[in-house]
């Protein structure tokens, strides 16, 4: 996994004239980043849980680029570089995972299961844009050895719009869980070429 693979970068059209690049976020990035993270509303923010949302927390994820499991993809629009939106990928599973998956029948194999979170600026959603990001992803998540995703510590129950945009992209629901800070979460799992 390298950030700077021009493999892992996909430019694409949307609604016609509006021109995104999809690619590994660079160290480069942090003030971008820190005003794409600025701008989420508190309701975004409740569901993708970064510890803050800010500069230190930009600065910090550009200076993790290429030290651990992770690859963030970042959603640049072409026409003035405006970051809105990351794809957070880790080649990693956790043991809850593992054990929570297992009790419920599914196996997950480390070596080629992917955890996965997505955030989009409040004036992105709701396009169809999340749904042919994730379309562009998956050969390059493939390229990495990958064919198996779930979810970041599941997604919270009450967070009615990714479950949708999950089941529309072809994930299944695995099972309903409460997480550590007692929220009702539900894991779910997709596979790339069933
Ligand atoms: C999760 C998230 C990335 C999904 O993005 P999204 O834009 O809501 O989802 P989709 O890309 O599936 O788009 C679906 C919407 O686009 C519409 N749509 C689909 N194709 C379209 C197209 N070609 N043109 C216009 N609209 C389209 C759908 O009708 C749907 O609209 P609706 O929600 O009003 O019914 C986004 O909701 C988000 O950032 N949420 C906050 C963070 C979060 O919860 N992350 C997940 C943590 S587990």
């Amino acid at each position: 996994m390298n950030s700077k693979d021009p493999k892992l970068q996909v430019e694409f059209t949307q609604n016609n004239n509006l021109k995104l690049n999809l690619r590994p976020l660079r160290s480069k990035d942090e003030q971008a980043l820190a005003k794409l993270l600025l701008s989420l509303s508190e309701d975004t923010k409740r569901f993708f849980t970064y510890p803050s949302f800010d500069q230190a927390m930009a600065a910090s994820l550009c200076q993790d680029i290429d030290k651990y499991d992770k690859i963030r993809f970042v959603l640049e629009n072409s026409k003035n570089s405006e970051l809105i939106g990351i794809f957070e990928f880790s080649m990693d599973l956790v043991e809850e995972d593992i054990t929570r998956f297992r009790n419920h029948g599914v196996n997950l194999e480390v070596a080629r299961t992917s955890r996965y979170g997505p955030v989009l600026a409040e004036a992105y959603q709701g396009k169809g844009i999340a749904l042919v990001v994730f379309k562009k992803i998956i050969p390059l998540i493939s390229y990495l050895g990958k064919d198996t995703i779930i979810l970041f510590g599941g997604v919270h129950k009450d967070n009615a719009k990714a479950i949708k945009h999950y089941l529309s992209l072809g994930f299944q629901e695995v099972c309903e869980f409460v997480n550590s800070d007692g929220i009702a979460c539900l894991d779910m799992i997709y596979k790339i070429n069933p």
